[in-house]
């Protein structure tokens, strides 16, 4: 028998974005907050440069707004670029207000702010190679001393439940299924507000830097329900990740670069110079690129990072778990090269959202990297994201406490139909359709694409389409199926945009159109039951 759960403000996602708007909304409204696993599960955790923000009196909001811009290619949203980046150090206040504890320099005076892929300056502050786990702990903490919270852990949000708005005549979100894990039923949460905060989608690639959360189920979900997807064909390759067959998923952060490691080639020869005059501190689609190119044309299963030039006991103090990470396969990074290869790592796209997280659908918000908030364009720049969960949480936070009193209570929501559903007896076909859609993606929408790769994965992902959803419609949903149904959903819509656009920009990189176009326009997917509230397009 399924529990029925209300309250005033359902936050699907306990990352970043989520926690932040959870702890804003403290004391002003009832909130639940659902976490696929546990609380601390998602890329927050795992975050390791830092955050990006205009802190020293050498830097500049113009500098940061400028490098933004170049590093999206000519997509970013210049509204968005600068109320994120005006944003950033009141965003960074809140977080050391929080506990959070950042590296200060060697005379304790002021933060050391270390460099990435982009930055014109030093601007990331960060706590040595682990900000992620720093942040999300301090949060974390945080929620637990929080009234009127209640987290939810192994809940995982299958769909939205919207309902016709009797007054306004408006679609209206009024909360979501959730696959309760740790009961094996489906729970019906209702709420007035209902944010999706539930990261991006790189798990839909084979090699990813991110853990297995990252489904893009926020994405799937929001579009099943009417709303606009946007940008879906930049999703960032991160340039270095280590290479191991046992290291799954173990990012080199890219802060190695910003404090002068070398990137070469099997013979050592250092190579980016051929690239890009910026070299190793390039943006980071011209950096992958080089390592794929580099790669296919040496027929190498990876290339090399290498900062054993630097004092071990720098390395040491700014690369504690990179350090520890390569010293579990036996790679000393004091006096070895780092083998390393690009994989998938950041979703640029997401749900069209204008500056307080609000969506197409009434009372739905979306933050993080769910969200498409302008910020990027074709590139995201190093550590802007963690900036963009913080900013854009607290912006929606205010818009939901300003508005919440005149939402009235939904309508009791209808509970979930199991009637015609069994057990799965074949799970074999999930395994299957998971592997068979994260390779072919990887192989035919990966860093370089052609139209006749893209045909192929289209064909691919219709039949795994048709087959997954005969699967959804038999049987019970479990956590393997909900996620592949998102993963191909989201597949299709990175698919689909790619093939729309006609040139390479940023991240998108096509053989068949190697030119960049005069004319910078997003890729905007519109569902068909679109739920219409006009927010921003640019034209
Ligand atoms: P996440 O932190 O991914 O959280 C998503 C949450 O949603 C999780 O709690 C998950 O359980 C939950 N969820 C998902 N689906 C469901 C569902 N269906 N039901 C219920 N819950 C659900 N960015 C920077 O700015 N600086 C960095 O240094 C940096 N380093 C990075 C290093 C790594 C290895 C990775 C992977 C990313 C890094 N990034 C960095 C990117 C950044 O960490 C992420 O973009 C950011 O943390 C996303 O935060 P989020 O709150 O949107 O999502
Ligand atoms: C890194 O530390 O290299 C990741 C930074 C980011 O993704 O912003």
């Amino acid at each position: 028998m399924s529990s029925y759960h209300q309250h005033d403000v359902l936050i699907i996602g306990s990352g970043a974005a989520g926690l932040t708007l959870a702890l804003s909304l403290a004391g002003k409204a009832r909130v639940a907050v659902l976490s696929k696993g546990s609380v601390n599960e998602g890329s927050t955790w795992f975050a390791q440069g830092g955050i990006a923000a205009v802190l020293d009196d050498n830097d500049s909001t113009e500098a940061h707004v400028t490098d933004t811009l170049n590093a999206g290619a000519g997509l970013c949203h210049e509204d968005a670029v600068r109320f994120t980046v005006e944003s950033g150090k009141a965003a960074i206040d809140w977080l050391i207000n929080q506990g959070v504890s950042f590296t200060k320099l060697q005379d304790n005076s002021d933060y050391h702010l270390t460099k990435e892929g982009g930055h014109s300056h030093r601007r990331i502050i960060h706590s040595a190679d682990a900000t992620g786990k720093a942040v999300h702990s301090t949060l974390i903490d945080n929620i637990q001393h929080s009234e009127n919270l209640d987290v939810f852990e192994h809940h995982i949000a299958v769909d939205l439940i919207t309902q016709p708005d009797t007054g306004t005549g408006k679609v209206r979100c009024t909360g979501a299924y959730v696959y309760n894990r740790n009961e094996d039923r489906v729970d019906v949460f209702q709420a007035r507000a209902v944010i999706l905060a539930c990261g991006g989608a790189s798990k839909v690639y084979l090699y990813s830097s991110n853990p297995d959360s990252a489904s893009g189920d926020g994405i799937a979900m929001a579009w099943r329900a009417g709303c606009r997807i946007a940008n879906m064909e930049f999703n960032q390759f991160h340039p270095t990740c280590l290479y191991h067959p046992k290291a799954g998923s173990s990012l080199v952060t890219e802060a190695l670069r910003g404090e002068g490691a070398h990137l070469k080639l099997p013979n050592g020869e250092r190579f980016m110079e051929r690239f890009d005059p910026r070299a190793e501190l390039a943006p980071r689609d011209i950096v992958a690129r080089a390592i794929d190119h580099e790669m296919k044309r040496l027929g190498s299963d990876c290339l090399y990072l290498d900062i054993s030039h630097k004092p071990a006991e720098f390395i040491s103090e700014h690369f504690p778990t990179v350090k520890a990470r390569c010293l579990e396969f036996g790679i000393d990074i004091t006096k070895q090269a780092i083998p390393v290869v690009p994989a998938a790592h950041y979703t640029c796209g997401g749900i069209v959202v204008n500056r307080h997280g609000q969506t197409d659908l009434d009372q739905l918000y979306a933050i993080g990297e769910t969200s498409f908030t302008g910020l990027h364009g074709a590139n995201r720049m190093a550590s802007n994201s963690l900036l963009e969960c913080i900013v854009y949480a607290q912006s929606a936070a205010e818009h939901i406490s300003a508005n919440l009193s005149d939402v009235p209570s939904p309508d009791r929501n209808k509970p979930w139909d199991e009637s015609r559903v069994t057990n799965s007896d074949e799970d074999v076909v999930i395994s299957h359709n998971w592997d068979e859609l994260r390779r072919f993606m990887w192989d035919y929408v990966g860093i370089v694409r052609t139209r006749k790769r893209l045909e192929r994965a289209t064909h691919r992902i219709k039949l795994l389409q048709k087959e997954i959803q005969e699967y959804y419609s038999n049987y019970k949903v479990g956590n393997d199926l909900i996620e592949l149904r998102n993963l191909a959903m989201v597949a299709e819509l990175i698919i689909r945009s790619a093939m729309q656009r006609k040139e390479s920009r940023g991240l998108h990189y096509s053989l068949d159109n190697p030119s960049t176009s005069d004319i910078a326009r997003d890729t905007i997917l519109v569902p068909t039951n679109f739920a219409a509230q006009e927010i921003f397009v640019k034209p």
